[in-house]
């Protein structure tokens, strides 16, 4: 048992906390400044302490740094992106076009993310009647390092427009591991308390009231 006294979170953490949300981005435009490892480090063991169904921990981080490997997985991308096109049609087409979706050219540091399925860890706890579980605690560690790469001042874009299946043969992991995130990581271009999306007139922020029901 932890002898550790517990904080006591002011009025200023929270003021502090509500701009931390608020000025979290998705990134896709980085500088080409190299990102000191300890740092990733430090981002990765603080989403390692993220909540997760059973405390299974299922999340599997695995830092892509060979040349070939990020090829392999920038082609993916660019042809996922390409059939991705052809859902729209007119206006949107072109807005679509228009968007810049990755960071993958640029990004100093790349981590796909997975959730391995098969972990005996956790016992199986909470997750008999929801598997998926087990891919929503994977999402809950990744939500912990985009905060807290914000505190760092580095950015991170989620890109999911990638064949799941060939960015797995790409990295040589394990079949029981499914892909949850590819991450770009490293210093923003800009900052911004709007998102990218909502800028270039994709899609306008909703309203959270409407967005909450009593029953
Ligand atoms: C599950 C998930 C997948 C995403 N995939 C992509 C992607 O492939 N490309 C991209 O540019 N942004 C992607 N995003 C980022 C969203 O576009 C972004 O979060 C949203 O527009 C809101 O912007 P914000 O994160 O800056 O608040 C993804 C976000 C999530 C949560």
């Amino acid at each position: 048992m932890s002898t550790a006294q517990p904080p006591r979170f002011d009025e200023a953490a929270l003021a502090q906390f509500e701009q931390l949300v608020a000025w979290r981005r998705d990134v896709r435009r980085f500088k080409p400044d190299a990102v000191d490892p300890a740092l990733i480090d430090r981002l990765l063991a603080l989403a390692c302490l993220s909540p997760s169904v059973g405390n299974a921990q299922p999340w599997r981080f695995v830092k892509v740094e060979s040349p070939e490997r990020r090829a392999a997985i920038r082609a993916n991308f660019v042809a996922s992106n390409a059939e991705a096109l052809q859902d729209y049609h007119g206006e949107r087409a072109r807005l679509y076009a228009g968007l810049k979706l990755s960071g993958l050219d640029v990004a100093p540091v790349q981590i796909a993310v997975f959730c391995d399925g098969q972990t005996t860890a956790g016992y199986g706890l909470g997750r008999r009647t929801m598997p998926e579980t087990m891919q929503y605690s994977v999402v809950a560690a990744i939500q912990t390092l985009w905060l807290a790469a914000r505190l760092l001042g580095l950015g991170v874009g989620w890109v999911s427009i990638i064949d799941p299946a060939a960015l797995k043969a790409s990295l040589d992991v394990p079949d029981s591991w499914s892909l949850i995130a590819h991450l770009c990581i490293g210093y923003p271009v800009e900052e911004s308390d709007q998102p990218e999306l909502v800028r270039y007139g994709w899609q306008a922020r909703e309203d959270w009231a409407g967005l909450v029901m009593v029953r």
